[in-house]
């Protein structure tokens, strides 16, 4: 459908949200589409494709009510952005601490939110006793009881796990590009599908997770990473695991090359192995770029939709969770910051709570993928 002379419905609503088009080029239909633009939130726009929206958060931040307003009106899911990992939950061996996970997940269950979980197994966030302990005879059981402790207590409140996180590394140059981390240290190649078939035994209902970064772009690198991802999953869906799903972290940054065909093809071939597929830490770092805000943050929202116009156009594609929902909070400023420290912009919200570019980007793809 051609809106204008020479102009795609793609583009067309691209520059009608960016704001580049003359009033008179709005159409009808483009107004409705522009005043459900308006009002709708990013979860709706989503919703109407079949795809959930959500966001990670600090619990601490649901205390800020300007926040916490804003997570319930753009967000269908969440995922605690640290509460859940191991070093949190059981800060000294055998003390379990879930205080602070517990009251994301009545946050969630009171609010009618999804939640994912993150993460049962990440060889990062590990408590410093556990470290010393898997390098002991059995250590391994102490990572498996954490993975059954963990998804046995959230059993039936959480939609998605991510089980086993960030075990792919081909620069440690093991068999299929497999990280040598503690875990496999411990236990060699098949830890993961051991942790799968506890996590299902711990909580059957919840779709389990293999999740990891580094897949999105055009590098050796990256294809190597690509490459062994796909073996993995191959490999634990040949070993029977209870695998339901790939997280593609998509950490994205501004000047990084893609190459569209490359990355279908890599969506496709997960696809093509019965797994869905959650777009599960989507954001921006903008650190290549001047600190020109309106500059900044046209450049962020053209990366967001030239990525997610093709992720989303694969039907697996079920979930996106973006890293975090407003500058105000933000894991890049924090722990990444730019070189002139200021604050990263590379989410849908900016520190006011008003709607980045990145939004309407994102609300724009969502509204032009197809539905599931
Ligand atoms: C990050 C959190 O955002 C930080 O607050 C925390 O200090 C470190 O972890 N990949 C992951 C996430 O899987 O768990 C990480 O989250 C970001 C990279």
């Amino acid at each position: 459908m051609r809106y204008l002379d020479g102009v795609s419905r793609r583009r067309f609503l691209a520059q009608a949200g960016l704001g580049l088009l003359p009033a008179q080029a709005f159409t009808t239909a483009a107004l409705t589409a522009n005043a459900f633009a308006a009002e709708a939130a990013l979860k709706d726009h989503a919703a109407r494709k079949g795809i959930v929206y959500g966001a990670a958060i600090l619990g601490s931040s649901l205390r800020d009510d300007s926040f916490r307003s804003a997570v319930l009106r753009e967000c269908g899911a969440i995922v605690p952005e640290f509460e859940m990992k191991w070093g949190v939950n059981e800060p000294s061996r055998g003390k379990t601490n879930y205080k602070i996970s517990d009251a994301i997940v009545s946050f969630a269950s009171d609010n009618g939110l999804r939640l994912r979980g993150h993460t049962a197994v990440w060889y990062v966030n590990m408590p410093a006793w556990a470290k010393a302990a898997l390098a002991q005879p059995g250590g391994m059981d102490l990572v498996y009881g954490r993975a059954r402790d963990v998804v046995g207590r959230y059993a039936g409140k959480v939609y998605e796990w991510d089980v086993v996180n960030e075990e792919i590394e081909p620069r440690d140059k093991l068999p299929g590009g497999r990280r040598n981390s503690p875990f496999y240290q411990a236990a060699g190649p098949g830890f993961i599908a051991e942790c799968f078939r506890i996590a299902h035994e711990a909580d059957p209902a919840a779709l389990l997770f293999y999740n990891d970064y580094g897949l999105e772009y055009w590098t050796d690198y990256e294809d190597a990473r690509r490459r062994a991802t796909l073996e993995l999953l191959a490999s634990l869906k040949a070993a029977n695991a209870p695998i339901h799903g790939f997280g593609m972290q998509c950490h994205m940054k501004v000047g990084n090359r893609f190459n569209e065909k490359i990355f279908r093809r890599f969506l496709a071939d997960v696809a093509s192995l019965g797994l869905r597929i959650s777009l599960t830490e989507f954001d921006i770092d903008d650190m290549r770029l001047t600190a020109d805000i309106p500059e900044r943050d046209r450049l962020v929202a053209e990366d967001a939709q030239r990525f997610l116009d093709v992720a989303l156009d694969e039907r697996a594609v079920k979930t996106v969770m973006t890293w975090g929902l407003s500058h105000r909070y933000f894991w890049l400023s924090r722990e990444r910051p730019r070189a002139d420290k200021l604050p990263t912009r590379g989410l849908p919200l900016d520190a006011d709570m008003a709607r980045t570019p990145m939004w309407h980007a994102m609300a724009r793809a969502f509204d032009n993928a197809p539905a599931r």
